[in-house]
């Protein structure tokens, strides 16, 4: 289970300014569990770990057998935002770091960018292999999305013939509406749903998330356990709510401290798509009317050697998150050198991860000298579990500590503005009076 400690921030905040958090903090989780608050029609995501039937993931498992059989050892998932992050940080986390995988195929992304050498150089790598595809679009409207998926699209049915594509291609989309609904009715896709009442960043416990995971081979129930677990440990009313503490302290901060930057901080790069997930829900759902903490995120100790200056003796306007991971999975000793010319036999007999914990030790308190208030948010150790309970932990505690900013968490109405841009400058029927303004700017 997900545990929150806040004594790095003792020597910063007083105990009774907390408490008026706390306070803050019940009052915006009442209305998250009422389901009255801005935003009440996009909380689907609060009961997914216990809504998925066994029978989506068998399904799934279907899906990868029959790949399997059909030789398939690539799977380009095409989606960009919500419907990428929560598969790629889930996949980082899980998978061997270097070794790819003999019984799975290996996932790749697309259509998270528009860059063409991007593109030129996945499809260089899909073209050498037996390939298969995800496409992921809520809407079934991204243009980032669509782009990728349609040279996905023709490369497979050149190479298979279309009746093979049909059966090559899953798109998970809209119930009803949309381009890629449409699409996928007529070219005879299997298709998945995200529902209605889950936004793109609360969703990487649907198929949007859960597929992706399942043809990686890796353990979807163990993670929806995990989440359901944490889900029944964040409906305690009271200031020991893990969810409670992290959004009253990093809100206290926020508003009394002035600190407008969180950083999200691992020790292991393993975890290193968990801060980009985290900075899409985080930054998507508190960034609007004026507001928010902007969030941040470093992998330490590689970044100790490139923020770390920043973040010691910079200007003083963050405070850190670090996800401390208690056990390691693997182990390794360092051994005792005859010669020790490098100094580092006063380590011999210990564990790689003992290092890293001290590390991290130092660096925390290190950091609260510098003026950075600490929080930690802690798992046992990196698993599918573990997964599940953070993601539903960061999920829920985003709910509590943007409706006690006064903000609408699930909606993301700035994202439209780059986009009109965009189509205006690309011509797109129907912008044609867009394109008339916008060139005058140029
Ligand atoms: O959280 C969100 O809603 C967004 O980040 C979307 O996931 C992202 O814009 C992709 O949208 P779609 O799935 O409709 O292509």
């Amino acid at each position: 289970m997900v545990k929150v400690n806040i004594s790095g921030c003792d020597s910063f905040v007083a105990a009774a300014d907390y408490q008026n958090y706390v306070q803050k903090a019940l009052a915006a989780f009442d209305t998250l569990q009422a389901e009255n608050g801005a935003g009440n029609d996009f909380l689907g995501w609060k009961t997914l770990p216990v809504d998925i039937p066994e029978s989506l993931i068998k399904e799934f498992e279907d899906i990868r057998d029959s790949w399997k059989a059909k030789g398939v050892d690539i799977v380009v998932v095409i989606g960009i935002g919500g419907s990428y992050l929560g598969a790629r940080c889930a996949l980082e986390a899980l998978s061997h770091s270097f070794i790819p995988s003999k019984d799975y195929p290996r996932i790749v992304f697309a259509g998270n960018n528009l860059s063409e050498e991007y593109l030129a150089e996945l499809m260089d790598l899909v073209q050498m292999k037996n390939a298969a595809c995800v496409v992921i679009s809520k809407s079934g409207t991204t243009t980032e999305p669509a782009v990728a998926f349609r040279i996905v699209k023709e490369h497979i049915e050149k190479t298979y013939g279309k009746a093979e594509a049909a059966e090559r291609i899953v798109a998970i989309t809209d119930a009803k509406k949309g381009a890629l609904k449409t699409l996928s009715s007529q070219e005879g896709y299997k298709s998945y749903v995200v529902p209605d009442n889950v936004g793109g960043r609360y969703s990487v416990l649907t198929p949007v998330g859960l597929l992706p995971i399942v043809l990686a081979g890796f353990d979807v129930r163990e993670m929806l356990a995990g989440a359901a677990e944490q889900r029944l440990a964040l409906q305690s009313r009271d200031g020991e709510n893990a969810a409670i503490k992290y959004a009253a302290m990093r809100n206290l901060l926020y508003s009394e401290l002035g600190k407008k930057v969180e950083i999200l901080v691992t020790f292991n790069p393993k975890f290193q798509y968990l801060g980009e997930w985290w900075k899409q829900l985080y930054g998507e759902s508190e960034g609007k009317d004026l507001k928010g903490i902007f969030p941040a995120s470093v992998v330490c100790t590689t970044d100790l050697h490139s923020m770390g200056q920043f973040i010691q003796e910079g200007d003083r306007i963050m405070f850190e998150t670090t996800v401390k991971v208690e056990n390691s999975n693997r182990e390794i000793v360092i051994g005792s050198d005859e010669q020790n010319l490098d100094q580092l036999n006063y380590l011999a007999g210990q564990r790689v991860e003992h290092c890293n914990a001290m590390a991290q030790l130092g660096t925390k308190l290190a950091h609260i000298d510098g003026g950075v208030p600490q929080i930690e948010v802690s798992i046992d150790r990196i698993s599918a579990r573990s997964l599940g309970e953070l993601f539903y932990f960061f999920e829920f505690a985003c709910g509590v500590s943007a409706y006690l900013l006064g903000i609408n968490p699930f909606n993301q109405p700035g994202v439209e503005a780059y986009k009109k841009n965009m189509f205006a400058l690309l011509r797109k029927p129907g912008y044609e009076a867009q394109t008339e303004e916008i060139l005058k700017r140029l």
